[in-house]
């Protein structure tokens, strides 16, 4: 089962995705978490100690192994787009409670779709990673789904948008719905993150189509609470730990992939 998770800023996709690498990972698959948000922080949503994550490299920053691995070194600009990658997670990634995770960081962008040995680098991981066989892979993503292209698109099991009750996030939610389907990402759907109550779940059921509601995340000041002390929202429990599993449930009816095993 491979999940990626996008939607706007602050609806709390990092929370769901480290919520669900840990219930994934509990039922004993081994898991690949890629935090692919430049604002990073999935480590500590999953829970990864602090001082593990201080030692991960985001691989966007390796600059070096970019240009050795794509021939860009002394080319005169010419570069392969196709790098080895394969032994990229087992030296940069940083392991956790049958959890692997990779950090991709950022890449500042040149002039119009500018493409350099470190974007070649991280292109090509993504590819390989989705190729992989069998794996679970957690995607945690910023607003938009750049990290895709065509070829690795139908690698993506369900593209997951998170929406708070409120238009905004609803308007990026169908931004990204037009731009998924655009690039052939076939299961789509949505998760309401934050609600309150039965008029908020009422207004995100008028407003997102029932096939594609996947679940509602209640709002809960403890998980809240657990940011703000550094305890990942998995071990804080609790009632949106609940609604996580029943959303991997559903995952698991809908696209008919394995979470378990
Ligand atoms: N269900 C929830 N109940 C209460 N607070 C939440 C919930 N989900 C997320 N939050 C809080 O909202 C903030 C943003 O969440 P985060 O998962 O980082 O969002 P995103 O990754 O979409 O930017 C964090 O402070 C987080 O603790
Ligand atoms: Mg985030």
């Amino acid at each position: 089962m491979k999940i990626a998770i996008t939607g706007k800023g602050g609806v709390g996709k990092t929370t769901l995705a480290g919520i669900l690498a840990r219930l994934l990972a509990e039922q004993g698959l081994p898991v690949l978490a890629i935090d692919a948000d430049p604002d990073a922080n999935l480590g500590s949503a999953i829970g990864i100690p602090e001082e593990s994550l201080r030692n991960v490299t985001p691989i966007s920053q390796l600059k070096e192994l970019a240009e050795e691995r794509t021939g860009a070194e002394g080319s005169g600009g010419f570069f392969s787009l196709n790098p080895k990658v394969s032994d990229i997670p087992d030296q940069f990634a940083v392991d956790y409670k049958n959890i692997r995770m990779l950090l991709l960081g950022t890449i500042e962008q040149g002039g119009g779709g500018c493409i350099c040995p470190e974007h070649a680098l991280v292109k090509t991981l993504m590819k390989h990673l989705l190729f992989q066989k069998n794996d679970c892979v957690v995607m945690d993503m910023e607003a938009g789904i750049e990290h895709f292209g065509r070829g690795t698109a139908e690698s993506v099991d369900a593209l997951i948008i998170v929406v708070e009750p409120g238009s905004r996030s609803l308007q990026t939610a169908a931004q990204i719905r037009t731009l998924a389907s655009d690039i052939g990402i076939k299961n789509i759907f949505t998760v309401g993150s934050k609600v309150r109550n039965e008029a908020e779940t009422d207004f995100l059921k008028s407003n997102i189509h029932e096939q594609e509601l996947l679940g509602i995340l209640p709002m809960d000041e403890s998980i809240r609470q657990a940011d703000i002390a550094g305890v990942s929202p998995f071990s804080q429990g609790g009632k949106v730990v609940k609604a996580a599993q029943s959303i991997l449930d559903q995952l698991t009816q809908r696209s008919g992939k394995k979470t378990q095993i």
